[in-house]
């Protein structure tokens, strides 16, 4: 199956994702990165490992709509079966998500649905919750609302700030993703009618 991975930073998840398509045996392969912001360190690292990189700043368009035509016509030529948002801080519009429904997935570093939106560690430090971690979900029209398709739960431990459970939940991101990327093109799971399915093979 053909990836397209979309970044806006340091593309740490891209990269987790790019090494796990390198397994022979691993049913998807990255064919390019997109970013919306030219100096993602993110692009660097995609290049290091031969991966087609294009940046579409969004400022080079004078509008979101212009904006996600250029996304989208470059997508028409790379032909993905499916796009992994990777620390890409771009809200999409249903009409871009409605043209790769059920075919876009993203990180998002809290136990959906709690924690929607930015600052997610130090909201659940502010709640006093005593464990955080990652969700990774069908793409929908709301922000951070689709369909969950895997998750995993790290401890919060007294003194942790906010910075430390980043660090914690990010080694989790980085096993989660390639994890849930991998059930996604082996056909194992799929959205249909506003929710994830799972087929359990075998
Ligand atoms: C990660 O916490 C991810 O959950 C969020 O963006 C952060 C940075 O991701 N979406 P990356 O290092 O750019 O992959």
């Amino acid at each position: 199956k053909r990836v397209v991975v979309f970044i806006s930073g340091s593309g740490s998840n891209m990269e987790k994702l790019a090494e796990a398509c390198e397994a022979p045996d691993f049913p998807a392969e990255i064919v390019a990165v997109i970013s919306d912001k030219p100096d993602a360190g993110g692009l660097l690292k995609a290049k290091a490992r031969g991966i087609a990189t294009y940046a579409l700043a969004r400022k080079d368009y004078d509008s979101k709509q212009a904006h996600e035509a250029a996304m989208l016509g470059l997508l028409a030529d790379l032909a993905p079966d499916f796009i992994c948002l990777a620390g890409f801080m771009r809200l999409l519009s249903g009409d871009f998500i409605r043209a790769y429904a059920g075919r876009i997935i993203n990180i998002h570093p809290s136990l959906l649905p709690l924690f929607p939106g930015l600052d997610t560690h130090q909201r659940a430090l502010d709640a006093g919750m005593r464990i955080a971690g990652c969700s990774v979900h069908f793409v929908t029209e709301g922000m951070d609302e689709g369909p969950i398709i895997g998750q995993a739960a790290v401890p919060i431990v007294p003194g942790d700030d906010a910075d430390a459970l980043a660090e914690r939940i990010l080694t989790v991101e980085h096993r989660l993703y390639p994890a849930t990327l991998r059930r996604l093109a082996a056909g194992e799971v799929r959205m249909e009618n506003g929710r994830a399915v799972f087929t359990n093979r075998g």
